[in-house]
Parts: structure tokens; sequence; C-alpha cells
């Protein structure tokens, strides 16, 4: 299992120590979530963060994208060592502007993901299977740290999982929020490639809360 840590909830009190912690985790990724204040009600960090990041951690920078302008926003951490561009169906309901982010992303050699709510069907996706690197579900309402598991993301993981499989799609899929070693479990026998952590990871022991959730195995 891919597990990607969020540092929307690292204890920015001891920054430095808890990248380093991060670093020696077995963590593969960093899930840098982005949020504008106006597509979530919340607001969090901009490409210098990031920049920072890239400079002390060769965690792979997995950006994901909570913003009402995704097509601006994406081309500021294009330029900010993003490695990973994940943006929402529902901030750009336009499907030829969906494909050309995806493009204008891909053309860095970036890769890209797209990303619906929970109150998005998943069908909506159908159209872009081939289109991404990567789908990720969110298993709580965007926005903050700390929520309740969302348990349709299950049923929702397997269903996105068919039309990967029926479109012979490569791209992987991501979940996020509320994971823990209980719906860690659940989100990879439903299918999930790649898990998003933030409060289980920086709440508790760091290296443990991640060595349980890579051991997790994804079911194809
Ligand atoms: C929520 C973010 C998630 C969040 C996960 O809007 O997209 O990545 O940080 O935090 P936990 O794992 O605490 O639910
Ligand atoms: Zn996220």
């Amino acid at each position: 299992m891919i597990v990607s840590p969020s540092v929307l909830s690292l204890n920015y009190a001891d920054t430095k120590s808890q990248i380093e912690e991060l670093n020696a985790s077995g963590a593969q990724w960093m899930h840098f979530d982005v949020m504008d204040g106006h597509f979530v009600k919340n607001l969090t960090f901009g490409p210098d963060i990031l920049k920072a990041f890239e400079r002390i951690s060769p965690l792979t920078k997995d950006v994901h994208i909570m913003v009402d302008d995704p097509q601006m926003i994406a081309g500021i951490f294009i330029d900010a060592g993003a490695d990973i561009i994940t943006f929402h169906e529902e901030a750009l309901p336009d499907e030829k502007k969906i494909k050309d982010l995806s493009a204008k992303i891909r053309s860095h050699g970036i890769k890209a993901g797209l990303s619906v709510k929970p109150g998005t069907p998943v069908t909506e996706l159908g159209r872009y299977l081939n289109d991404f690197d990567l789908f990720l579900i969110m298993s709580v309402e965007p926005g903050f740290g700390g929520q309740k598991f969302m348990t349709e993301a299950g049923t929702r993981i397997q269903q996105l999982k068919k039309m990967l499989q029926e479109d012979h799609s490569s791209a992987l899929i991501e979940v996020d929020g509320g994971i823990n070693a209980e719906t860690g479990k659940l989100c990879a026998q439903a299918g999930a490639d790649v898990l998003v952590a933030g409060s289980y990871v920086f709440k508790n022991d760091i290296r443990k809360a991640v060595q349980t959730l890579c051991q997790l195995q994804s079911s194809h």
C-alpha cells in the first residue's frame, strides 16, 4: 500500500523533527492539502511551504488542491515542486477544461489526479478514466483533518475499481479522510492503492501508524 501522510495535521511547532520522522517512517508520499477558503471553509499553505518541504524531504509531493480556481492554482504548484496535482471535478464543471488541465499538468511531467467529494457520484469520473494517473475518493467532506470516515466510501471505491478495470485504465485509487488501521483495511479490501492519513499519523507514533497502513494489501 502507498501511504501519503497529510501534513495538514503536522505539529507545526515542531516542523523540522516531524518531517525528519516522516522521512524515516516508510511513507512513500507526502500529502499536501491546499485550501483557498472558498471551495472549502479553511485556508492552508501556499507554494513556498511546498518548496521548503521539497528541500528537506525526498517523499513524492502529492498535492491536493481544494480550490475554486484549479487552473490558476495548479499553475502555481507546477512551479513549486509538486509531483502529483489533484484537483476537484466539482470546481471545473466542464469536460474539456478538465481534460485540458490534466494535459497541462502532465505536460510538465507531473501526474494528474481528479477528486470527487462524498456527494458527487463516482460515475461522474466515467469520461476521464484514461485522462488521469489517479482518482481521489474523499471519505470525508473536504476542509478539515480529524473527521470521521464515511463508510459509504467502501462501495464507491469498489465501483470506481470496476470502472477502471472495464476501461483498462491503470490509474490509481487514492482515499482521503478519516483513515486509520480499521478504515484503511476496509479501503484496501475495496481496492484502494493509496491511503491518505493526517490525524492517525501525526497524532500518534508516526512510524508505527505509517507501517500499519503500509502493510495493508490492496485487493485487485
Ligand atoms: C481534508 C483533507 C485530508 C485531511 C485528512 O480536506 O483533504 O487530506 O487532511 O486528515 P485526516 O486523515 O485526519 O482525516
Ligand atoms: Zn487531502
